[in-house]
């Protein structure tokens, strides 16, 4: 072993070379031959004894059914290491063209707080490799946990470079805020276009699997699914842009057209993501919001704040403060999730409480009373409920990790944001993009005069990347990981900002 390479990195090279990254295959050529492995493999939402494994069997992803003539039987294989010498777990699934072939495959029984590999064959072919990693025991406390905050991977925007470094790190899990895709047709604004999607507008079930399957045939998405667990949820872009509970404004007035737009969305959603039974689909929506424990160090509740919350007001987008925005009726959560949400917190155990979610929840004034309305900051009546909440009954260490906003933000849940020495009651780290909105621009004076506007606000700045985490149950430490190009192909990683938390004190350090 060569000195300073640490038992994470080799298993990670390993792995990765196993997963094929090594010499990934042209992103837009048509997919020849029949390895129906093409979208590669995932993990995902870790649990003490297993995991949920995924693939889609898709030859040929511009044919119809994605090449797919009729069901096949998918062999699933799970191992204590990356030659499979051991096969701990193996079993056979028969996949169904009703969910597009797609496999989820719910593992129980192993051993808590350890890498599994596992692999998939079908008709004659064997999948790339993934790793995977139970959560801890229940009632333990590990001594470190790793993970890594990311979303917003617009495919026309930027290469998908940072999800190359994330598999390098090989965290124990990666948690996705969401805009896995985007449901629109070919960019036509500003930006330089790196590729480009593939059809139309999505509206159809047909329309969302082809966006998947563009997307997941991207080399650099499938080496970070098979490098670490993901931990998913979904943010607009996977249904509409800024939609809420059935309303989206390119679906028009009718709610019956969305929510059947909806419903197409999520089962393209499930049908493409690891995700457990529990949140597969139904005519209703959804059950996205869940709950997943790192022992006794870590609480990660992860939220939806889409399908359950009330009609943007004051207009949707950035708008001016409206007295709408402050109305009592007014649902980011839903009472159901957000009773949920409190039973979890004031129950807690855990040192550190994690509530993983879409929107930002800290105040952000653009400058002149200007707010993004599709975040919390058109639903104060619920923002601050959650806010006394966490005055009142103190769960211990929460944290508020979020993304929607392709920036980094980080700053602090305040009880008045109006008054800078009122008590500080979380942190609240907002992740950029992975390629949403391209490479930056150089700052311009709306940096300046937002950070004025909001003292509670720590950090701010215009990269793509991803957050990299790591907790103790004493802090936690946060690196900003940032891509030099999402345009240039092969583009490094650097560490442009680290911050920490300590327990017990809720405000960001910068270190
Ligand atoms: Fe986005």
């Amino acid at each position: 072993m060569p000195a300073g390479t640490t038992r994470r990195a080799l298993l990670l090279a390993t792995g990765a070379a196993l997963a094929g990254c090594a010499a990934p295959a042209p992103i837009s050529s048509r997919t020849s031959g029949t390895d129906p492995f093409t979208l590669g493999v995932a993990s995902g939402d870790p649990w003490p004894d297993g995991f949920v494994l995924w693939t889609r069997l898709v030859p040929d992803r511009l044919a119809p059914n994605g090449g797919m003539p009729a069901a096949a039987d998918v062999v699933w294989e799970i191992a204590r290491d990356p030659y499979f010498a051991t096969v701990e777990r193996s079993g056979t699934v028969r996949t169904q063209a009703a969910s597009a072939h797609s496999v989820h495959v719910e593992i129980g029984g192993l051993a808590p707080a350890r890498d599994y590999w596992y692999r998939f064959r079908a008709n004659g072919h064997a999948s790339p490799t993934g790793r995977a990693r139970t959560a801890p025991a229940p009632g333990t406390l590990p001594a470190r946990l790793a993970f890594v905050t990311c979303g917003c991977n617009h495919f026309e925007h930027g290469l998908f470079t940072a999800y190359r470094h994330i598999a390098r790190e090989a965290p124990d899990f990666a948690f996705h805020y969401g805009d896995y895709i985007y449901e629109y047709g070919t960019y036509r604004g500003p930006l330089p276009r790196a590729r480009l999607h593939e059809g139309a507008m999505c509206r159809t079930l047909d329309d969302y699997r082809r966006r998947y399957a563009q997307y997941k045939s991207d080399p650099d998405l499938q080496a970070a699914h098979a490098a670490t667990p993901f931990v998913v949820s979904y943010d607009d872009h996977e249904v509409a842009n800024n939609w809420s509970r059935e309303y989206a404004q390119s679906s028009g007035d009718d709610p019956a057209v969305f929510l059947a737009r909806r419903n197409a969305a999520l089962q393209a959603w499930y049908e493409h993501l690891p995700l457990r039974a529990a949140q597969r689909p139904t005519a209703a929506g959804t059950t996205m919001y869940r709950a997943l424990a790192f022992g006794d160090l870590a609480a990660f509740d992860v939220l939806d704040t889409r399908q359950y919350r009330t009609r943007q007001p004051c207009g949707d987008a950035m708008q001016p403060a409206c007295p709408a925005m402050d109305a009592p009726q007014a649902q980011m959560l839903g009472p159901a999730q957000e009773s949920w949400l409190f039973d979890r917190l004031a129950n807690s155990r855990a040192r550190w409480n994690f509530l993983g979610q879409q929107v930002a929840m800290m105040r952000i004034d653009g400058g002149d009373r200007i707010f993004n309305m599709d975040s919390w900051a058109g639903y104060t009546a619920a923002r601050g409920r959650l806010h006394a909440f966490l005055a009142q009954r103190r769960p211990s260490n929460p944290v508020v990790l979020t993304g929607d906003w392709h920036r980094n933000w980080i700053g602090e849940l305040k009880a008045d944001y109006d008054d800078p020495r009122s008590a500080t009651l979380a942190p609240e780290f907002l992740a950029t993009s992975i390629s949403s909105d391209g490479d930056p621009a150089p700052d311009g004076p709306r940096r300046a005069r937002v950070l004025a506007a909001n003292p509670h606000l720590r950090h701010y700045s215009d990269r793509r990347g991803y957050m990299a985490f790591e907790l103790t149950a004493s802090r936690l430490d946060v690196r900003l990981r940032s891509v030099a190009s999402v345009v240039r192909p092969d583009a490094p990683v650097e560490t442009t900002a680290r911050f920490s938390v300590v327990a017990g004190d809720p405000r960001v350090h910068a270190a």
